[in-house]
């Protein structure tokens, strides 16, 4: 955690033991020659997420940045006037935040208060590679991201779990919920986005594997009786939730956090309901499929 690599004015420092460094010495509103976004990628590959302090974007200059580390994702389900909207970049920016009057304005997802862990899009067959959001407006206390490396987790799983999950898939659906179980008894899942994905996944970028659950949006594994699925998710849960693999960053203006939902899950921390907060967001996509 210590160590401390540089290239040219770029700094990078380790945040934590597994996942997570800090950016220093860039500023990542300029365009970047291309050693530096290969020094980029290849810390991005190995630390998982990546913070820059002290940036101010534009929404165009975030996608550029962003786009340097793969294709731009697209909104999925934006309202048809928000894609085919005269500003080409709301195809790809989403904002979150739990300020009603943007929400009225479609162009975000509300969210208040704590959210559980999930990997951004798991439900998707082609889930977006990573994740970055961009601080605006935030409260003067909580909302916190923390951050779980899932490469550390699997290390973290018991031979005997390990024994009963290799090669199976596992469910996992968007129900719209921030801090509640799925309730499998009632929902029907075809009516919600899901899809069955590899429970131990390999990375497409760093060919290593990792556990690829998570308590919001993981319903059920594959092949095992549901009470089995119950408790071995369980388990994993909380393998996934320790302390010592996450990384819980502290939210100031102009940061940019970026995240890889292929090897990390994370969270929002409460926060106070009656103060504004407000990120920008937009993804790359994933290579294709996720591999066992
Ligand atoms: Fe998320």
């Amino acid at each position: 955690m210590d160590t401390i690599s540089a290239t040219g004015a770029l700094t990078i420092t380790p945040l934590t033991d597994h996942v997570g460094a800090e950016i220093s010495g860039i500023d990542i509103s300029r365009p970047q020659d291309a050693t530096t976004v290969e020094v980029l990628n290849e810390a991005f590959n190995q630390y998982v997420a990546l913070v820059f302090r002290d940036q101010d974007l534009t929404k165009q200059q975030q996608l550029d940045f962003a786009g340097h580390f793969g294709p731009l994702g697209v909104r999925r389900n934006a309202p048809k006037d928000i894609r085919a909207g005269k500003d080409a970049t709301n195809g790809h920016v989403m904002l979150v935040t739990n300020i009603a009057e943007k929400i009225g304005g479609k162009e975000g997802s509300y969210g208040d208060g704590e959210m559980w862990f999930h990997a951004d899009s798991c439900y998707y067959e082609i889930p977006n590679r990573a994740t970055f959001l961009y601080s605006v407006e935030l409260p003067t206390e909580g909302g916190n991201t923390r951050m779980n490396s899932m490469y550390a987790a699997l290390q973290n799983v018991p031979s005997a779990i390990l024994d009963r999950i290799e090669g199976r898939r596992v469910l996992q659906v968007h129900d719209h919920k921030r801090r509640e179980r799925l309730d499998l008894d009632n929902i029907v899942v075809e009516d919600l986005r899901h899809c069955w994905q590899p429970i131990i996944v390999t990375h497409s970028k760093t060919g290593k594997r990792a556990l690829y659950v998570n308590r919001l949006m993981s319903a059920q594994i594959e092949g095992l009786e549901r009470a089995e699925s119950d408790d071995i998710l369980d388990q994993l849960f909380e393998i996934t939730e320790q302390e010592k693999i996450f990384y819980e960053h502290e939210w100031r203006l102009g940061d940019l956090l970026m995240w890889d939902n292929h090897a990390s899950i994370h969270m929002r921390t409460d926060f106070p309901r009656d103060q504004r907060r407000l990120l920008r967001r937009c993804t790359i996509g994933g290579d294709g499929p996720m591999s066992f």
